[in-house]
């Protein structure tokens, strides 16, 4: 386990043999043969990976069983959802956050710190997008059952790069084109924030690059492709000089999201300051916005 002081004490998944397989790889504890058994152990918190229909369900029964969630992104199908989740965390004075990894990342941190030491001034405009046309005609994310699409799938990081620079949403701008089977195989989307202005782009029908841009008053910065697992920034000064951070990440990256979710509960706080409520808030409204300005609407809706 690459988190300090953290166990997987216990595993649940649908199908028993892929879960014993995994709790074996991942010296977990014990697997629990149903949801309801698993949170009936003696566990802090639950850690959801499903597929995004599934999030809020299993985050309300989580919280009702009395246990902090780390939910993985998007944490909802839509900001309906997402309220409900957060209100049942508050009633239940428990922990809830959106696994949302960048900006745990040593890189992220790092070029953060060096912005405060030698300011470009504020962003005030993001570029940021990704493609990925290799996925596998039955990967998830081509299916509106399962709350698919770029826009959620790839979108939630992107959205979080402009709402962290720019600050609260204010306007949605979208274009795009659907599959076949109705999800966005390709969109465009443009925000508008209190701080500035963002062009995202997302797709599961071609290929793109995966870096992103900040740009400033003094300077902009690069981050490298792939800028959701950063690894590489280069800052460019208006005077021509140029800095490049390079801070390496160990074991996948989502143990700096987890370790950071841990440190949260063992001091009994109840809401990250980094992956606030509303922020999750503003990614669920931008990723709603865009999708249904493009016409995706999931079952149930
Ligand atoms: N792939 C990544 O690198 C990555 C990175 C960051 C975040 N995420 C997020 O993580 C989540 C999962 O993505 P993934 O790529 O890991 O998907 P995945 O490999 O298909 O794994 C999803 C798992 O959830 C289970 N599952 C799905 N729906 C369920 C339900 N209704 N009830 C119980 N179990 C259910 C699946 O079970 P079966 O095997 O039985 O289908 C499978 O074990 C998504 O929200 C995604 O956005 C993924």
């Amino acid at each position: 386990m690459s988190v300090p002081g953290a166990e997987l004490a216990g595993v649940w998944g649908r199908n028993l043999e892929k879960t014993h397989a995994y709790a074996a790889r991942f010296l977990v504890g014990a697997v629990a043969p149903s949801l309801d058994a698993l949170l009936a152990m003696d566990l802090d918190a639950v850690y959801i990976a499903t597929h995004p229909d599934s999030h809020a369900a299993i985050c309300a029964q989580a919280l009702r069983a009395g246990k902090h969630v780390l939910c993985e992104k998007p944490a909802a199908v839509n900001t309906r959802q997402l309220v409900e989740v957060i209100a049942s965390a508050e009633q239940n004075g428990l922990l809830f956050m959106e696994a949302m990894k960048p900006p745990f990342f040593p890189l992220y941190r790092k070029l953060k710190a060096h912005l405060e030491e030698h300011p470009i001034g504020p962003v005030g405009y993001v570029r940021a997008g990704h493609c990925d046309a290799t996925l596998a005609p039955d990967y998830p994310l081509h299916f509106p059952a399962l709350a698919g699409g770029g826009i959620m799938g790839i979108g939630p990081y992107e959205a979080f790069l402009a709402l962290d620079w720019l600050g609260p949403l204010k306007r949605v701008q979208t274009m795009g084109r659907l599959s076949a089977a109705g999800v966005d195989a390709f969109a465009i989307f443009q925000t508008e924030h209190e701080g500035g202005m963002a062009q995202l782009h997302t797709g599961l029908d071609l290929i793109s690059c995966g870096d992103a841009m900040l740009a400033a008053p003094r300077g902009y910065v690069l981050l490298h492709a792939n800028w959701w697992n950063p690894t590489r920034a280069t800052i460019h000064s208006i005077d021509g000089r140029r800095v490049v951070l390079d801070e390496p990440f160990e074991a996948g990256g989502f143990n700096y999201e987890i370790e950071h979710f841990c440190n949260l509960i063992r001091s009994g706080t109840l809401e990250s300051p980094v992956i606030t409520h509303a922020l999750s808030l503003g990614m669920a409204q931008l990723l709603e916005s865009a999708r249904t300005e493009l016409g995706v609407r999931f079952p149930g809706e």
